[in-house]
């Protein structure tokens, strides 16, 4: 299948680029718009990118690859990083890793069997003080408990998170 924006995303995308000096300068910006509304950054996403920006496709690539927000795989409605830095794994992450995963029927870096999460690791959060934490979509969940993560697995699955 070719592959197609939403006219909100091209809209968006026509205003970053004159915001900047020289276009490719607007990578990470077009980058953040495509991975909002289709969940990660295929091939043909960066292929588009580069094209538009009127860059070499590896540049894109660059990008993509190494900044750990960007994501070259589907995932499920909704992202979940669960922080494993020091003050987060000294406070049980990866005992809430196995917890989160186990109420989602999933595994790390899977999209669950109904479509509702991918849990991964993620490197520091920036919120130490309140470890344990974990990121969901965009909200920042703290000081988690094993109860606290059955009740935020339980608000996914009903979809009270939406
Ligand atoms: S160590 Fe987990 S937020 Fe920094």
């Amino acid at each position: 299948m070719a592959f197609e924006l939403s006219q909100e995303t091209l809209d968006t995308i026509d205003k970053v680029i004159p915001r900047y000096p020289q276009r490719q300068s607007a990578l990470m910006m077009i980058l953040h718009a495509i991975q909002k509304e289709q969940g990660y950054l295929s091939l043909e996403a960066q292929e588009w990118v580069a094209e538009r920006l009127e860059i070499a496709p590896i540049k894109v690539r660059e990008v993509v690859t190494f900044y750990p927000f960007y994501r070259e795989k589907p995932v499920g409605k909704h992202y979940i990083r669960v922080c494993r830095t020091l003050s987060c794994a000294l406070n049980g992450s990866y005992k809430i890793c196995d917890r989160l995963c186990q109420e989602l029927d999933t595994k790390p870096g899977e999209i669950s069997p109904d479509g509702k999460a991918t849990v991964e690791f993620a490197e520091c959060l920036a919120s130490c003080g309140t470890a344990p934490v974990v990121m969901v979509d965009d909200d920042m969940y703290e000081n988690l408990t094993e109860d606290d993560i059955v009740e935020l697995a339980r608000r996914i699955r009903e979809e009270e998170i939406k």
